[in-house]
């Protein structure tokens, strides 16, 4: 199947492709390339955005196999430092120990406490669970537990913390609730070789966006996901300043000899966004 010629047939106009070769220059290939897939045009039932029993089976069938963007790997520079990333009614704790990353239900093995709050991140020398002291290591070793004695049906070795898979691409951070299926460098298909040639490991987040919508994720992604939105909507505005940034290699630049850090997520920038609702 030619997929240059597939999008042709879908649509006959200039394609972003065409513009940039139009304008001249070193194009890179990667950037010429064009990818049609065969869309499935059948209606989407309505029910799909509402039901909550559908919105459960995602959970169980979609998102507790995927992997899926958490954080980036300066939230978790330093051993110790632990970035908490939610979705649905799923929490994971993601911390640098000095095996490398690791990522755990964040979810005490006593009575299922959250061991770190929602939406939190900062620096731990241990995984502490705030109701009973229930205590790990950041390898997630259970090295401390009050009444020790009244546990002999869970022995210390057996109470780990429940682990999540972790890895990392070009500096973002990623998690997999199961532990079948692809690695992430085989699940993210083409996306490295399409980067290879832009580096972003090393540069941090400055600002971020955040806007709750009360819609169904689907809608909410496939209401921006057109690029048109990003030309003549509001939405073009806020996506502008979702921005990274690297040091300045200028040696003039009165940047260069400062050396950036990271924010801690409570100290990001906030931007107000205007979405339609
Ligand atoms: S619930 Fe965590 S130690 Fe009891």
């Amino acid at each position: 199947m030619d997929l240059q010629q597939l999008g042709r047939e879908r649509y006959p106009g200039a394609t972003w492709q065409d513009i940039a070769v139009a304008d001249g220059g070193d194009l890179p290939a990667v950037l010429r390339a064009q990818s049609n897939p065969p869309q499935d045009l059948r209606v989407i039932p309505f029910e799909r955005y509402t039901s909550p029993g559908f919105f459960d089976l995602e959970i169980e069938r979609m998102w507790k196999r995927v992997w899926q963007f958490a954080c980036r790997e300066e939230h978790l520079r330093d051993v110790g430092d632990y970035y908490v990333y939610d979705l649905a009614r799923l929490s994971v704790v993601i911390v640098r120990a000095e095996s490398g990353l690791k990522a755990y239900r964040n979810s005490c093995r006593h009575r299922g406490t959250k061991l770190k709050p929602s939406n939190s991140d900062g620096w731990s020398a241990s995984l502490r669970c705030p109701f009973h002291a229930w205590e790990w290591s950041l390898e997630g070793e259970l090295v401390s537990r009050p009444c020790d004695w009244e546990f002999p049906h869970l022995p210390a070795g057996d109470a780990g913390l429940r682990e999540v898979r972790v890895d990392s691409w070009n500096g973002f951070v990623f998690i997999n609730f199961s532990a079948e299926g692809p690695g992430l460098f085989d699940y993210l298909e083409v996306l490295p070789d399409h980067f290879a040639r832009w580096d972003l490991t090393g540069w941090y987040v400055h600002t971020h966006v955040r806007k709750h919508l009360p819609a169904n994720w689907k809608l909410s992604i496939s209401r921006l996901r057109p690029r048109a939105q990003l030309s003549n909507s509001t939405f073009g505005a806020p996506c502008a300043r979702f921005r990274t940034e690297k040091p300045s290699l200028t040696a003039s630049s009165p940047a260069a000899s400062a050396t950036p850090t990271p924010r801690a997520r409570s100290a990001w920038p906030t931007a107000q966004t205007r979405f339609p609702s």
